[in-house]
């Protein structure tokens, strides 16, 4: 299993966020919870949920914004706290937007342009569906999350704490399933007089082409009657992060709008 040290270290995590272990001891934690450990080594996925990708894709959504509210549906949305993005404050070089306890910010090596922030959106419904959605609202759920960000990574744990406390003042709609198979279902639920904006980060990149075939063919038939966007992440063109590109259906017809950090660290607009 080559993730082995990942979950490992994960449920370490977890056991010294439960207060029932410590850094200071490893080899008692190991001794001590030895069935724990090999139970969630065993069972428990790596599970993350990168907050900060929501910086880079702000822009993306704000450049989508036609007036009507957005009725959002995230594929892969982990806890769901990527869907809670009109929630949060931003700044860029080029300027803020938005209110929230959580700011995001990063290194806009190339700014997106300024107007964009003075776009205001409101959210009818979010939706998101994951293979294994992660209810941070329970004790479980919100340790479960931060024991895969490492201990040192302070900043990024703040981030995440803030987010989940985001997430629980109003929670989003996750459910379980596999999105390849839901999809139709899930598109053909319409809110009428709302622009449908389906989305993806940091998922789809576990598809086979099959699969991504079958995605893509579900986003085009569903917009046979009324177009539906589809904001993601691909492959950026010198493989240094994500591309974040904006594929408009029924055509399929898709533009980038951006190259940014894998965890969205740094954003380039416009690449
Ligand atoms: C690396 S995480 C990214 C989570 C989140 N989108 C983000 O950017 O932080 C990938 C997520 O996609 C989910 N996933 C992968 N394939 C899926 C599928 N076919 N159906 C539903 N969820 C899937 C996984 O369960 C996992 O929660």
């Amino acid at each position: 299993m080559w993730d082995f040290p990942l979950r490992l270290l994960g449920g370490l995590h977890y056991l010294v966020l439960a207060h029932q272990a410590s850094w200071d001891d490893i080899g008692g934690a190991l001794d001590q919870h030895q069935e724990f450990l090999s139970r969630w080594t065993e069972e428990q996925d790596v599970q993350t949920n990168e907050v900060q990708r929501a910086w880079a894709l702000l822009p993306g959504f704000l450049s989508l914004a036609d007036g009507r509210p957005f009725d959002l549906l995230e594929l892969g949305p982990s806890a769901g706290l990527n869907l809670m993005w009109d929630r949060y404050r931003y700044r860029y070089e080029t300027g803020e937007w938005g209110t929230g306890a959580l700011e995001l910010t990063g290194d806009d090596r190339t700014p997106p342009p300024a107007e964009l922030f003075a776009r205001r959106v409101s959210v009818a419904r979010r939706r998101g569906i994951d293979l294994n959605p992660v209810d941070v609202t329970t004790e479980h759920g919100a340790r479960l999350l931060q024991s895969f960000v490492w201990p040192d990574q302070t900043a990024r744990l703040e981030r995440l704490r803030r987010a989940i406390e985001t997430v629980r003042d109003d929670p989003p709609e996750l459910m379980r399933g596999d999105y390849v198979q839901s999809l139709p279902a899930l598109l053909s639920d319409r809110r009428e007089g709302t622009q449908l904006v389906v989305f993806q980060s940091a998922s789809t990149m576990y598809l086979d082409p099959s699969a991504m075939t079958k995605v893509r063919a579900a986003l085009h038939e569903a917009a046979r009657d009324e177009p539906l966007v589809y904001l993601t992440t691909g492959r950026a063109p010198e493989d240094d992060g994500f591309a974040l590109e904006v594929e408009r259906y029924p055509d399929g017809g898709s533009s980038r709008l951006a190259v940014f950090d894998f965890h969205g660290e740094w954003l380039d607009w416009g690449r």
